[in-house]
């Protein structure tokens, strides 16, 4: 890695009589870091830190986030320009090479992205051994998966080009594999990827059409889902992207490292939340019933919280959900729909929140998917569908952390510590004599 992290101050830690200096690394930008490395060969202690509110994992170049003033930037460049003015593939193209391609470069890159959609002809066989009720998130965690024992050709990490095309075909890839996951859900036949349409219109189009009638996307809606991509791209150390760099520590295959990350993804805490607010805003049903769930969302012995709320970084609006609120009302104004009464709900219980003392206090905004669900769902997708086009977006940012943490040369194999709280050493005591 770069040596701009080199030590520049130091930090002192005191126990009792005995004191440590401990390297502080600075970052471009951020919080510095306390180097923590050695600190257990030194000390014999370990530092505590359940859900690493405080641990930078790694060292990256790739995604950099200001949650205190809703800034997010991919490599350098700020989500709200790259949305507006680029495309998806542009963005990919900038997360895994660290610079925006020149016009050449990014004919090259699309190319090659297009040239790998079609998936091996024996993954259909592969997709029919699933329930036909399957969710499309057990049936992405499966396939990716799987892909690692079709690609063998691309999963020798330790070579530079096989890295390369893994990622490639991993992009190129999860569009067609997320529209056949819920083209089987609904019974339709699987459609082939179109290589002269762009990235968004061929997802749309491989979700869509049936063989039986010609299929045209709408580009204002393609648009949106381009966009909607390119704003879940990255998002740095989140629990998926961890997950997919722990993985790759012990050196699997960018397929399975990638299944790993989908798989988290999947939890109601991080890609189900979308699902899980749209689902919330049709269980609240109607604007006067927003104050009472106000009310749940507050009372610490109910369980419940708004969906779509809160972030463990953000605590200011999530860039990502301004840019979201406005595509969400394109889509609607595109496909005519004039009252939706969950948009209804959505906008007054964002604006109650907003003001109400008790998310103004923690910090609690809208994240991005507390508008990603209403235009998924006019859109055209399933619920079930909402995580899994999140996945398709995560993919490069979960191959490029892959990629980095791989090219790097300090890179070791990741494992935590923990404080052991169970029972002390004793001794085995026989099956009959046990009470
Ligand atoms: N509704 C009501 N209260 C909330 C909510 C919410 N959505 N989110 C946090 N709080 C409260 C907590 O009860 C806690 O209150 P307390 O201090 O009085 O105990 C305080 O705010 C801090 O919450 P934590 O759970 O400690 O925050 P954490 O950073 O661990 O959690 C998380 C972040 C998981 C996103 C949380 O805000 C949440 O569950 N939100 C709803 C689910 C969601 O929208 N997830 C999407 C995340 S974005 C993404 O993955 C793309």
């Amino acid at each position: 890695m770069d040596a701009i992290s080199k030590a520049s101050k130091s930090a002192t830690l005191t126990i009792g009589n005995e004191s440590w200096d401990l390297p502080v690394m600075a970052g471009t930008i951020g919080p510095d870091v306390i180097d923590i490395g050695k600190l257990y060969g030194q000390t014999g202690m370990f530092t505590y830190d359940p859900g690493f509110t405080s641990t930078a994992s790694c060292e990256s170049q790739i995604t950099y986030i200001d949650g205190d003033a809703g800034v997010l930037l991919y490599r350098g460049y700020p989500i709200e320009q790259l949305a507006e003015n680029g495309d998806f593939l542009e963005t990919c193209y900038l997360l895994l090479y660290g610079e925006l391609p020149t016009a050449a470069q990014k004919a090259d890159f699309d190319f090659r992205v297009t040239r790998h959609t079609m998936v091996h002809e024996q993954m259909s066989r592969f997709f029919h051994g699933f329930r036909r009720d399957a969710h499309p998130m057990a049936v992405m965690v499966a396939s990716v998966g799987a892909l690692s024992a079709f690609y063998h050709d691309s999963t020798d990490i330790s070579d530079p080009q096989q890295r390369m095309i893994a990622s490639i075909r991993m992009i190129a890839k999860m569009p067609t594999l997320a529209a056949m996951a819920y083209k089987y859900t609904i019974g339709q036949p699987f459609v082939y990827p179109q290589n002269d349409l762009d990235y968004a219109s061929n997802f749309l189009r491989m979700c869509f059409s049936v063989p039986c009638e010609t299929y045209k996307a709408n580009p204002v809606l393609a648009r949106a889902i381009d966009r909607i991509f390119t704003l879940h791209a990255d998002h740095e150390q989140n629990a998926s992207t961890s997950t997919v760099r722990l993985a790759g520590s012990s050196g699997a295959n960018p397929f399975a490292c990638i299944a790993a990350g989908i798989a988290c993804l999947w939890g109601p805490a991080h890609g189900g939340a979308n699902e899980a607010a749209l689902k919330m805003l049709g269980e609240i049903g109607s604007v006067d019933r927003i104050p009472e769930f106000i009310k749940r969302a507050k009372d610490k012995n109910d369980p419940f919280r708004l969906m779509g709320f809160g972030h463990r970084v953000y605590k200011n609006y999530d860039p990502r959900a301004k840019i979201m609120q406005k595509t969400c009302h394109e889509v609607l104004g595109e496909l005519g729909i004039k009252d939706d009464p969950l948009l209804d709900i959505a906008v007054e219980l964002e604006r109650i929140a907003l003001q109400d003392e008790y998310f103004v206090d923690r910090k609690l905004y809208p994240n991005i998917d507390f508008y990603s669900g209403i235009t998924l769902r006019a859109l055209g997708f399933p619920t079930s569908m909402f995580t899994v086009l999140f996945a398709v977006a995560r993919t490069v940012g979960w191959i490029g952390q892959w990629k980095e943490m791989i090219e790097d040369p300090g890179q070791r194999i990741g494992r935590p510590r923990q404080l052991y709280t169970g029972a002390t050493e004793r001794d085995y005591v026989p099956i009959a004599r046990r009470k």
